[in-house]
């Protein structure tokens, strides 16, 4: 049977630097817990259940301008070339570009080497003209790839709007590092478009509760991760649409007032105090072209659907 080659793993437990960063933000005024928290095991199980539901567009919305404009993007992007996916989760996405784009090798990278391995076997075996490769990595602060991956003329993947999940300064940063990795291809970017509040609230919010479960599953990872005892039927998902900063911010809110412990630490929570854990920011096409162009891109491919729900970007 053939395999992937997985070429680095995030030390995912007893990494000093991810329990410093969690108790940081655990201790800071506003609590915060960094977003790849939600991308344990669970979490990416979870995640993919919501993008199955009605009310997420965003998946739907970008799979249907990938379906639409195949042609068109395998023209943009050239043919046989590798194609690295940043934050790869299931790697549906990916694949249902393998037929039209013909990847010479297919790189998945995700924060979650657990869940890439249940994965990336099957995707092997599938499609064993593609070399693959597996990294275990949180490029959020620092995307620097192994030469074995970007030596060859290559195309970066970057669906599902994840971008949005980054401050601006923040984003800025990691396309700045995107395009210095880059020689002859680009960057494929789907983004998620500005829209009304009743839309986002259903996406962000929605009454089956997948939603809520996937980022209360965040305190539990945390638990594991920092020995800490976050008691998670005492908190709730919570949403603000934030129009001056142009994104959904999503929160665990404290239903009554509690105190969490680890190792040497407390942190009380009031009733009704916040946990920021994470912010998803919406674009309008003049507003990512324009951050593109500040991290180094030239010049740009952009499809979108009937609604202007989504956009996708090709950047080079
Ligand atoms: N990248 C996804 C988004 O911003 C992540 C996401 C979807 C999410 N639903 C969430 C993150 C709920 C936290 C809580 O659309």
């Amino acid at each position: 049977m053939l395999e992937p080659t997985y070429l680095t793993e995030t030390q995912f437990l007893n990494n000093l630097d991810l329990r410093k960063e969690i108790e940081q933000g655990l201790l800071s005024e506003t609590a915060l817990i960094s977003p790849k928290f939600l991308y344990d095991n669970l979490g990416s199980h979870l995640f993919t259940a919501i993008t199955l539901l009605p009310e997420y567009y965003p998946t739907k919305t970008e799979k249907s301008i990938f379906e639409k404009n195949k042609l068109d993007i395998a023209q943009a992007l050239g043919l046989k070339k590798g194609l690295i996916d940043l934050g790869a989760g299931n790697c549906q996405k990916a694949e249902s570009l393998f037929h039209s784009l013909q990847p010479s090798s297919y790189t998945a990278i995700d924060f979650s080497i657990d869940y890439l391995k249940e994965i990336l076997p099957q995707l092997q075996n599938k499609y064993p003209e593609i070399e693959m490769f597996g990294i275990g990595m949180d490029f959020s602060k620092n995307l620097k790839l192994p030469n074995s991956v970007t030596t060859s003329s290559h195309n970066f993947f970057y669906p599902g709007s994840s971008i949005g999940n980054f401050t601006k300064t923040d984003a800025q940063q990691l396309l700045t590092q995107i395009k210095a990795e880059l020689r002859e291809g680009g960057l494929l970017i789907g983004v998620d478009l500005m829209k009304e509040d009743s839309i986002l609230f259903n996406a962000y919010d929605d009454p089956l509760k997948l939603t809520a479960a996937f980022n209360l599953n965040i305190l539990r990872v945390v638990n594991s991760l920092i020995g800490s005892d976050f008691n998670v039927a005492e908190f709730k998902h919570y949403i603000k649409i934030n129009h001056s900063l142009q994104r959904v911010e999503l929160y665990l809110e404290a239903l009554k007032d509690t105190t969490v412990t680890w190792a040497d630490h407390i942190r009380t929570f009031k009733c009704g105090e916040l946990i920021h854990t994470e912010n998803s920011h919406k674009y309008t096409p003049e507003s990512i072209k324009n951050l593109l162009t500040s991290a180094g891109f030239q010049s740009f491919h952009l499809w979108t659907d009937p609604k202007n729900y989504f956009a996708l970007i090709y950047a080079t």
